[in-house]
């Protein structure tokens, strides 16, 4: 696998494979089994692949979050070694951002509801930087986990709407054995915490209304942000020690 954090570098690298079908699996590093059947999907379906890694700071509202989100490059690259990814690309901020993010990519609809409502700005960074990264890669395919669903139709809809020649792939959220979505921010929970985290999933998933689960959430320990019901697809946010989960699932 080669280690590239330069745009020029990767773009020239790539040239190559013009005749070939390259997939593409962004990530913020932190990596766990959700990225790894992300990628191993891609291996599956192109001849070459690339993985960023990319703590996009232009996503997080919140400075504390960014700070305290887990990264872990050395654990990653030895993920990816394994999977046989060809590509990692780790650019820095000033790589990424030689404008300072004064161009931005903004959806004015969907992106101001659900994760949208508390977290202004974060579709906006997220989008931006999806932007940037397909442009350089320009990738055939490009993954995405159903987990953060909002993002994977926000991203859908921003290659529609700018003509994009890529494929939005979106594989199924892994779970944890007690039903909680992996993600990166699982590993900040307490053992405790992990534990009762369960319980979101399964109200997710009940019969009771948005605001029945909220209640009980609120009441079980967790601080609830949202949950709504959209087109047959039930969204929530909570908080648990400080720690935000997101999950959906089709009711
Ligand atoms: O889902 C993520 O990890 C990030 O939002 C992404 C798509 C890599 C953009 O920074």
């Amino acid at each position: 696998m080669k280690n590239i954090s330069q745009i020029v570098e990767l773009k020239i690298e790539l040239r190559q494979f013009a005749d070939l079908s390259v997939g593409f699996v962004p990530t913020m590093g932190a990596l766990h089994q959700g990225h790894i059947s992300l990628i191993e999907r891609a291996k599956k379906e192109n001849d070459i692949v690339v993985v960023s890694v990319f703590l996009n700071p232009t996503q997080f509202d919140n400075k504390n979050d960014l700070t305290n989100y887990p990264s872990s490059l050395k654990d990653d690259i030895v993920i990816l070694e394994k999977l046989n990814v060809d590509y990692l690309f780790t650019p820095s901020y000033g790589e990424m951002y030689p404008d300072d993010f004064t161009y931005k990519i903004e959806e004015t609809s969907f992106s101001k509801k659900l994760c949208g409502k508390s977290r202004k700005g974060h579709f906006s960074g997220m989008l931006t930087v999806v932007m940037k990264l397909l442009n350089i890669i320009k990738p055939v395919r490009a993954y995405f986990g159903e987990k953060d669903r909002q993002q994977l139709l926000l991203i859908r809809g921003m290659v529609d709407a700018f003509f994009m020649d890529i494929k939005i792939v979106a594989s199924p959220t892994v779970r944890e054995s007690n039903g909680l979505a992996m993600s990166s921010r699982n590993r900040r929970l307490s053992s405790d915490d992990k534990k009762n985290a369960d319980l979101f999933p399964v109200l997710l998933k009940s019969k009771k209304s948005d605001s029945e689960i909220i209640d009980e959430l609120n009441k079980s320990g967790f601080r609830t942000d949202y949950v709504e019901t959209l087109d047959g697809i039930r969204y929530g946010a909570v908080f648990l020690s400080n720690i935000r989960l997101i999950d959906n699932v089709e009711i």
